[in-house]
């Protein structure tokens, strides 16, 4: 059911148009990401969850040519392979490992390892995509979270890339599964074991936020 707000006439004409931060904000969206990021250099490794083709973590390797290491995490294989190249040609195959893996599966990732986990536009989508009910939705988020926070050295940062529901785009627990708004992210990030949550950045519905795993 549509929320109620757009019910309301002039409310209705304010939004009834490019209401959401559209396509054309996203190379903002994660400049701004690299702009939030802390320095990093030889003692860092970076994991790269969801991938893709890399474009996330090309971002970070360009801005920090000196990064230690970098661990691309992606289910699709060939997207895999195209990230693998592309930071292997920036940083030398020796600093890249690429592992096929799905998050939220019980995947085993390397524990406690990275000095800063990236996700770039990859909880929200999938768990759009998934199906199923919100209340499901959200323990997937958060499982995921919780395999993240493992993957982390303690005192490690995660840096989230997400575009998230609208403020009036609400439902029920046993509705059907949408994104989240940014207190539910900030309340999975706390339920998957993180600290000092924070939104680095937000633009309508674009945000990153960042949250540590305690010492
Ligand atoms: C929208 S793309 C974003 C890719 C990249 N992070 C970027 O910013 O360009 C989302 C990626 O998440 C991957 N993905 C989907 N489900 C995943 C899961 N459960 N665990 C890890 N990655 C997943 C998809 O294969 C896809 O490459």
């Amino acid at each position: 059911m549509p929320h109620p707000y757009w019910e309301h006439r002039d409310w209705y004409d304010v939004h009834d148009n490019t209401s959401m931060a559209g396509p054309d904000r996203e190379p903002e969206h994660y400049r701004e990401f690299v702009i939030a990021l802390p320095p990093i250099g030889p003692d860092d490794s970076l994991v790269d969850v969801g991938a893709g083709t890399g474009k996330l973590s090309g971002l970070v390797a360009e801005a920090y040519p000196d990064l230690g290491r970098v661990t691309l995490i992606e289910p699709n294989e060939s997207k895999l392979d195209r990230a693998r190249s592309r930071l292997a040609s920036r940083l030398g195959p020796e600093r890249v490992r690429a592992l096929r893996a799905t998050l939220g599966e019980g995947a085993a990732l390397p524990a406690g390892e990275a000095t800063l986990a990236i996700v770039g536009s990859v909880l929200m989508p999938v768990l759009a995509g998934r199906g199923g009910t919100q209340r499901d939705g959200r323990a997937w988020v958060v499982r995921v979270l919780a395999e993240i926070h493992a993957a982390l050295r303690p005192g490690g940062w995660l840096y989230d890339v997400e575009t998230l529901a609208m403020p009036w785009d609400v439902g029920a627990e046993d509705g059907p599964v949408r994104r989240l708004t940014l207190l539910e992210l900030v309340a999975a990030l706390e339920a998957a074991g993180f600290e000092a949550v924070e939104c680095v950045y937000r633009f309508r519905d674009r945000v990153v936020v960042r949250a540590h795993r305690p010492r």
